[in-house]
């Protein structure tokens, strides 16, 4: 496993501390809509804070490409933090400069300070050597407790590594450990559950699982794709044309590997893609014509239960029907309950989920709920994640 040193194997006391965190969250009407993310990085502020460090977060929000955007101010952010954490968190409009090194030369042991979002500087996703100089230079340390960016080779996330040392948090070292777990010490059966969407997203996840799972359900938009590969005609179904030939290699693959790969045997389907629409369940033969296939049907996600309840170990990305849109939800829901009542180990990632299972209230019968997005499928891919990377080895 990937073994870094973390914030537990050094001295913090009076230690100036950059860290990176991802706080790129929902928001609706300046406030924060789901704070999954900010609630996840509690434990490392308040072990730093506890220790006498002296703590300016910095995070992403949006993709503001380099223009200090008003919405994607963090303001927002520090205000949900500061009723998370019972302490007023300070927020600045600066993130490197005078300003930003007169403020954290005047904090005192335990204080903690927000910057403002990092991307309102191309120069972070350009991973500039000179800003990266500048972000670091007030402080001791860096920290990286930002898994959900680990993916992003950025100033902020890996650049500042070369000028201080740069040590792992609690949220990124037990991301580190779960995902690891899920891939080096896989429970049997383990069964990885992938939806979404596109194919396109989860090519190498799924050639990943078909090497070490023992079975991969599909479901969401990408099985449609799947399933017109296989030769069905799926009526008006959404599907990614260009990547049927993938979608054929793969279900080859799937039929000489270790991995039985199920696809939905039914789907909801729909004309008119909309709240309490109207919609049929009906095999993949039988769909043709305007209908849309917008859910797994029941026969799927009854076998899908019956897999679940067998296995040891589950991992899921991606929602398997437009669980925005009710009753196409229903597929989602009874997979998430069906993992909720079952005994195995459960990690789930990816945004929409994580929403989805806070919606469905299962979150805390999850095992572990990671917060990347992006980053949990290229850990999972196996990937090098240039956040992780950077950090000291332990
Ligand atoms: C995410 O939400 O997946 C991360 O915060 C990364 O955001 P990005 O895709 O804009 O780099």
């Amino acid at each position: 496993m990937i073994r870094k040193k973390s914030i537990e194997d050094i001295d913090l006391k009076g230690k100036k501390i950059l860290m990176r965190v991802d706080f790129n969250v929902p928001l609706d009407n300046g406030n924060v809509r789901d704070d999954t993310r900010i609630r996840a990085a509690l434990p490392t502020i308040e072990f730093l804070l506890k220790n006498g460090a002296r703590l300016v977060l910095v995070s992403h929000l949006g993709r503001p490409k380099g223009e200090k955007t008003p919405e994607l101010k963090l303001d927002p952010v520090a205000k949900r933090l500061t009723e998370l954490l019972g302490k007023r968190v300070e927020k600045i409009d600066y993130t490197i400069g005078p300003e930003v090194e007169a403020r954290v030369a005047s904090m005192n042991d335990g204080d903690i300070l927000m910057l403002e979002n990092v991307r309102f500087y191309r120069e972070e996703e350009d991973n500039d050597s000179d800003f990266a100089r500048t972000l670091a230079k007030p402080y001791d340390l860096f920290v990286n407790d930002a898994f959900g960016t680990a993916h992003r080779a950025h100033a902020s996330t890996a650049g500042v590594a070369e000028y201080i040392p740069a040590l792992a948090g609690l949220l990124m070292k037990k991301e580190i450990e779960e995902l690891s777990r899920c891939l080096e010490e896989p429970g049997r059966p383990l069964t990885a559950i992938l939806g979404g969407a596109k194919v396109s997203d989860k090519i190498n996840v799924i050639r990943r699982f078909l090497e070490l799972a023992d079975n991969l359900l599909v479901g969401g938009g990408m099985a449609n794709t799947f399933l017109v590969a296989a030769g069905y005609n799926l009526g008006a179904s959404y599907h990614e044309q260009e990547q049927l030939s993938l979608a054929s290699d793969l279900i080859a693959t799937s039929k000489i590997s270790r991995c039985r790969m199920v696809l939905p045997s039914d789907l909801v389907v729909t004309e008119d893609l909309k709240q309490n629409s109207n919609y049929k369940v009906l095999a993949p033969e039988e769909i043709n014509g305007n209908w849309k296939a917008v859910d797994i049907g029941p026969k799927t996600f009854t076998m899908f239960g019956s897999i679940i309840k067998e296995s040891s170990m589950i991992v899921w990305n991606g929602p398997l029907g437009v669980f925005e849109v009710p009753p196409f939800d229903r597929g989602t829901a009874e997979v998430a309950a069906a993992i909720a009542e079952s005994s195995a180990y459960s990690v789930i990632g990816g945004g929409d989920l994580v929403a989805a299972l806070e919606k469905l209230k299962l979150s805390d019968q999850i095992d572990f709920i990671s917060t990347g997005g992006g980053a949990t499928l290229e850990f999972w891919e196996g990937k090098e994640l240039p956040g992780i990377t950077a950090l000291k080895d332990k």
